[in-house]
């Protein structure tokens, strides 16, 4: 609803080695978390290298509306004081998520232990998104959706509930946002409320949830599964949190410093959650040069500085099982994989149809308008690498930031430049991927 009235498009040309230092900007999973466990939580949240962009913004605002105290205290710095665990009011307006699934699903689990009423709504990429996935458990706690669009979709009226119920749930997909939805409104239920995951997704949920002193205890189930169950009416204190960078967002530099020829750049404290490294794992096996140093933690994150130089790159087969750990990724993987000698072949990517676009689409789109041969068979992804990329295409981002990074990666070690129509929703995860990519080298016009 806020952009797309003004597109500004930008196009990427073969650039000369990357090099240089670049930090990237914080976790979007976690700086959402920090914000809403802040939010839930008695006393003070102080929270540095929070993520600025659009998303996590909208999130503070909801906290906010919801009736905490949240303020930004210096540069990525900010601080919550929160309501506790069921203390939300009821919003004076509509909550407005913009472009952000993940804000408006995590919010919409924390607002279902609260008896109150609130109006989610977002732009047209997020009001075309399935809500049913978080609705259905919420519902089986005791919420109520009020009103909506058909099939649950935004803009939807959503009561919380008065006595929410503990329940146990076997998420149907691996989805880190109904997981955590289900677990913010468990904090509200009497009892233990239990989630089952066929393989497991992102646990920044769990783990910060044990960092502002909940009972929470995951084990393992299954081959790739976990159970995790949490002590409902705990009392949360709000506690110190440091962001690490994104390695979702630090995907876009290395995939470009690892296929822009004599590359050779460093990006320090970027998390390594081994839930959040299939990409990192990915790419090794084609042949990329990735190193770790430096490595340390903050509240059971892990993090480390990686140095990535550009690599000859072999096409691979991703397996199924590891797309939970790096579903925001395979739109760059894709381009790896097209610069790279050979097939790559990705499974089981259905999740990416129900991202900000289509992304299984957006991404053969992508590749096919820049002369890479692309295929989507079933839920499979497949990639025809010829070690270089023909360009000069016009890339259509469907207002999804991820389109928009990674055409633009393209371009940089593509034959001819590659355009896209519009690099306004980069705000939203990456406000300042231009003038970073910039500062390493890219050339972009
Ligand atoms: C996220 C979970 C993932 C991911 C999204 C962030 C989270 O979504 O794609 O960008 O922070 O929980 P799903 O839960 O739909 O897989």
């Amino acid at each position: 609803m806020t952009k797309s009235d003004q597109p500004s498009p930008l196009e990427a040309r073969a650039s000369g080695p990357l090099t240089g230092k670049a930090r990237v900007p914080g976790d979007k999973s976690i700086s959402h978390r920090a914000l809403i466990l802040g939010a839930l939580s008695v006393g003070e949240t102080r929270i540095s290298g929070l993520l600025e962009g659009e998303d996590v913004l909208n999130t503070a605002k909801s906290m906010r509306a919801l009736g905490a105290s949240v303020e930004r205290t210096g540069d990525f710095a900010w601080a919550v004081r929160g309501v506790g665990v069921a203390g939300f009011a009821q919003p004076a307006a509509p909550l407005d998520f913009g472009n952000s699934g993940t804000g408006c699903r995590l919010v919409m689990g924390a607002v279902a232990g609260c008896p109150i009423a609130a109006v989610f709504d977002g732009d047209a990429s997020l009001r075309s998104r399935p809500m049913r996935r978080v609705l259905d458990p919420l519902e089986l706690m005791g919420a109520k959706v009020v009103a909506s669009e058909a099939g649950g979709r935004l803009p939807l009226t959503f009561q919380g509930a008065r006595d929410p119920l503990p329940i146990l749930y076997r998420t149907p997909v691996a989805s880190a946002q109904i997981k955590s939805a289900v677990l913010l409104a468990g904090l509200a239920a009497p009892g233990v409320t239990t989630v089952i995951e066929q393989e497991a997704s992102r646990d920044h949920t769990e783990l910060m949830l044990k960092h502002f002193g909940a009972g929470i205890v995951s084990e393992p189930e299954g081959r790739h599964g976990r159970k995790i169950a949490l002590t409902g009416q705990p009392e949360l204190h709000g506690a110190a949190v440091v962001v690490p960078a994104d390695p979702s967002s630090a995907a876009f530099p290395i995939v470009a410093g690892l296929i822009v020829e004599g590359s050779d750049i460093v990006l320090p404290d970027v998390m390594t959650n081994p839930l959040r490294t299939g990409l990192f794992k990915t790419l090794r096996e084609m042949g990329a040069f990735i190193e770790e140093a430096e490595a340390r933690g903050d509240a059971g994150e892990p993090m480390a500085q990686l140095r990535v130089r550009a690599s000859r790159l072999r096409g691979v087969e991703v397996p199924p099982q590891r797309a939970p750990s790096m579903i925001d990724e395979y739109l760059v993987l894709a381009v790896a994989a097209s610069f790279a000698e050979g097939t790559t072949i990705m499974r089981g990517l259905q999740e990416l149809r129900v991202k900000e676009s289509d992304r299984l689409e957006a991404t053969a789109a992508m590749l096919r308008v820049n002369g890479v041969k692309v295929e989507i068979t079933g839920d499979d992804l497949i990639v025809e690498g010829k070690g270089h990329v023909p360009g000069g295409g016009l890339v259509a981002t469907h207002m999804d930031h991820r389109i928009a990074m990674s055409a633009l990666v393209m371009g940089l070690a593509a034959d001819q430049s590659i355009k896209v129509d519009d690099t306004a929703f980069i705000a939203t995860s990456f406000p300042d991927f231009i003038p970073m990519m910039r500062a390493l080298g890219a050339e972009f016009s």
